[in-house]
């Protein structure tokens, strides 16, 4: 069969980069990117320039303005600026070339601040979000509308079928290890690291330990992307609304901080003492994804958290190689 023509968008990104690794394992080669300097996505007359000359047949959506806490607090017209243009361009280009097919990927800060956990799919705009993150949340709810909207609109006249997941928050091959502005695993593989190289005999860890979250492994969530993106129209519509249509993709699990902590420091190999730091602040109590949506539809995760952080562990270490090189 004649490998549709992919193009991914955000290629070089942790999950950019592992949905091409999947899309090339599962045997499709008919693959396309660009990397930002190539194209910039925030141009509408290159971005639409792009789709016109290429033409690609599907569009997984990967590619985002991406940061933590202090990134978000500091350059908030940033996150909502590029991220809406982002969206709007990528999204209507593909739909004026003739895109079929489109995986636009959000992220799990579109819930409230106060949501019910596990937070399901519904709990979608029923509250208050979390200030430090709204623009890039509001930028993410816009990218779930306007699949939403453009299929309303557009799907029985041209035939597409526009969809969205949630992911949690993820980890593995690709991730982000700076030194301050790396999210939570990825931070405490390198502290832990340095701790056992320096021989250091304690690592501090912010907060109680007690609160829980939730990881899923990138390449789990490259193949519940390929999974979304090629579900049978009837059984995604079965278990979707119009106005409802993202889904979350999930572990289905979550783990307190102190025992995630633990954990790395196993598959680091560290044996000195973990410290909490109780004066600084906790966060969240808790923020569980459900995801029985997808669960219904045919999908679970299956890389285990510990032998994820090894591969993500093994990862790193080529990285530190590459770079004392
Ligand atoms: N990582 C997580 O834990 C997590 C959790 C939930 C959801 N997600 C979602 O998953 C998606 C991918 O995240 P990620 O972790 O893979 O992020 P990432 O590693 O930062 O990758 C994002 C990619 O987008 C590219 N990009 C940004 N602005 C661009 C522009 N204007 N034009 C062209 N390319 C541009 C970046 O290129 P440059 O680096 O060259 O700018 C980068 O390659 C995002 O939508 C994110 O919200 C991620």
């Amino acid at each position: 069969m004649k490998s549709p023509k992919i193009y991914v968008a955000g290629h070089r990104g942790m999950v950019g980069s592992a949905i091409i690794r999947m899309l090339q394992t599962s045997g499709y080669n008919n693959i396309i990117t660009r990397t930002h300097a190539e194209l910039d996505l925030c141009n509408q007359q290159s971005v639409s320039h792009f789709f016109q000359e290429e033409k690609p047949d599907q569009v997984y959506l990967a590619a985002a303005k991406v940061g933590g806490i202090y990134a978000n607090n500091t350059f908030p017209a940033e996150f909502i600026y590029e991220n809406l243009m982002i969206e709007a361009n990528v999204i209507h280009q593909a739909f004026s070339s003739g895109v079929k097919k489109l995986l636009f990927l959000g992220s799990s800060c579109i819930y409230p601040k106060m949501a019910e956990q596990p937070m399901s799919e519904e709990a979608l705009l029923t509250g208050q979000l979390e200030s430090t993150n709204e623009p890039y949340a509001i930028a993410k709810i816009a990218g779930i509308k306007l699949c939403e909207s453009y299929n309303r609109q557009y799907s029985s006249s041209h035939g597409i079928d526009y969809r969205s997941v949630m992911p949690t928050n993820l980890y593995g091959p690709g991730d982000n290890y700076h030194p301050e502005n790396s999210h939570v695993i990825p931070g405490l593989i390198r502290r832990f690291h340095e701790a056992k190289v320096n021989s250091s005999h304690e690592v501090k860890i912010w907060g109680s330990g007690t609160p829980k979250r939730e990881f899923l492994f990138v390449d789990d969530m490259a193949q519940a992307s390929i999974f979304v993106m090629n579900l049978d129209k009837s059984i995604y519509d079965k278990n979707t609304q119009a106005m409802l249509s993202h889904i979350n993709v999930g572990f289905g699990d979550d783990l307190s901080i102190l025992d995630l902590a633990k954990t790395i420091a196993k598959v680091v190999g560290y044996s000195g003492v973990i410290k909490l730091d109780p004066t600084k602040p906790d966060g969240t109590q808790r923020k569980l994804m459900k995801s029985t949506r997808l669960k219904e539809m045919g999908w679970s995760p299956k890389v285990p958290l510990e032998e994820g952080l090894m591969i993500a562990y093994k990862e790193f270490l080529m990285r530190q190689s590459f770079s004392s090189c």
